[in-house]
């Protein structure tokens, strides 16, 4: 006999603790996995289509408690270019979102709207220079557009109207994208935040216009509605990038987060497993938790493929597992697999891992 504890060897012995309801910032969900945001371009016309709404149906009837949509544009000409991008605004796009919202509620599902705004990634057509803090030269591409204070005000109306539109929608939550390089997060990151007046300068100074529009976004929806806010210290075109090179500085960061209304934090990383800052094993979520005590969403790497159940990879959900029941973190992403396997947990939970496809590329120009 041994006092050890044997490891999971099936897979829905191993998940269970994620397969557990839950309650997230008061919101009932019937399990701790999320559907990370994924653009997809489905949306002609910035408005969503009844296949957009069966696909995100299709993840909530099986098993994935809480869906974050795509990233929805919010309704200002420089928020993003692309005609197939969905948009939050009132009429067509606002009547799609409810009937997406009503298929993903008729299965018993949850769904939040990722608000977004490309800020300098947005490619500058139509004659309008992409807009940001401080409009930083990227190479090969043309000169952006340095916000003004006015610029600031009209953002932060418009990220207020778009969660009104949501709310309106019946969506069950918002989640603010400040992540990954784009214009909230080109606040956060001192490469692209160069800015002397209120909105630069310091750590404090970087992250007060993403907490004003946490704020402003709290302000618009109902008091009771849990208001998420991704960030990452990774971007797109920088991986290496950070927006805090110690736990001080994501506390200053997070801290006004939460001030300004955050009730949920998604901490992005590409691999979950990877430590944040030397001396503790903690991702990225562990902090956000640690910090804030908010509950805290993990992501990155999550189910990739189905050797997730050996316990030695870095991969392998074991570990993952084990941190989520002792509280590091609340809930955990899937994205990409996600893609390939609609219903991946259903067939994780089951023990049905011959039926999963493991992922790969071209999952991601499939919409199914
Ligand atoms: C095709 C695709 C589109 C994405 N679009 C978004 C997006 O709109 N908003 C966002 O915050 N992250 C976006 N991401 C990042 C994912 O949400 C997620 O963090 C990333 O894929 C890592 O998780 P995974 O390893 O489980 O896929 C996207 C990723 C992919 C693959």
């Amino acid at each position: 006999m041994t006092d050890l504890i044997a490891p999971a060897t099936t897979a829905g012995a191993l998940l269970a603790p994620v397969l557990e309801p839950v309650a997230m910032a008061g919101l009932r969900l019937s399990t701790r996995f999320v559907m990370a945001p994924m653009t997809r371009s489905q949306s002609p016309g910035g408005v969503p289509t009844p296949a957009v709404a069966g696909y995100y149906r299709r993840r909530a009837e099986h098993g994935v408690g809480l869906i974050i949509t795509e990233g929805v544009l919010v309704d200002h000409p420089s928020a993003g270019h692309e005609d197939a991008v969905p948009r939050m605004t009132p009429g067509p796009a606002e009547d799609g979102w409810r009937h997406v919202v009503d298929e993903v509620h008729s299965v018993g599902g949850r769904i939040a709207a990722q608000l977004w705004h490309l800020g300098s990634l947005r490619e500058p057509v139509d004659g309008l220079a992409a807009w940001s803090p401080s409009a930083v030269p990227e190479p090969g591409r043309p000169a952006g557009h340095a916000m003004s204070l006015t610029d600031a005000d009209t953002i932060l109306t418009a990220y207020a109207d778009a969660a009104r539109v949501a709310a309106r929608a019946g969506f069950d939550a918002i989640e603010i994208h400040a992540a990954h390089g784009y214009l909230l997060d080109e606040f956060l990151w001192p490469r692209t935040n160069r800015r002397t007046d209120r909105y630069g300068g310091s750590t404090a100074g970087r992250a007060r216009f993403p907490a004003e529009v946490v704020r402003a976004v709290r302000a618009a929806v109902p008091a009771d509605m849990p208001l998420i806010v991704r960030f990452s210290q990774f971007k797109e075109r920088d991986f290496d990038a950070r927006i805090a090179d110690s736990p001080a500085e994501l506390a200053t960061i997070l801290e006004a987060f939460t001030d300004a209304g955050a009730t949920v934090l998604h901490a992005s990383q590409r691999r979950f497993w990877q430590p944040v800052f030397p001396g503790s094993p903690l991702n990225l979520a562990g902090w956000a938790k640690q910090i804030t005590g908010l509950p805290a969403i993990t992501v990155g790497g999550v189910g990739l493929t189905r050797d997730f159940l050996e316990p030695g990879r870095a991969n392998s959900l074991t570990g993952l597992v084990q941190r989520l029941a002792a509280g590091e973190f609340d809930l955990v992403a899937l994205g990409r697999i996600l893609l390939g396997n609609p219903d991946w947990v259903t067939l994780a939970a089951e023990d049905r891992i011959d039926g999963i496809e493991d992922y790969r590329k071209e999952h991601e120009h499939t919409f199914a």
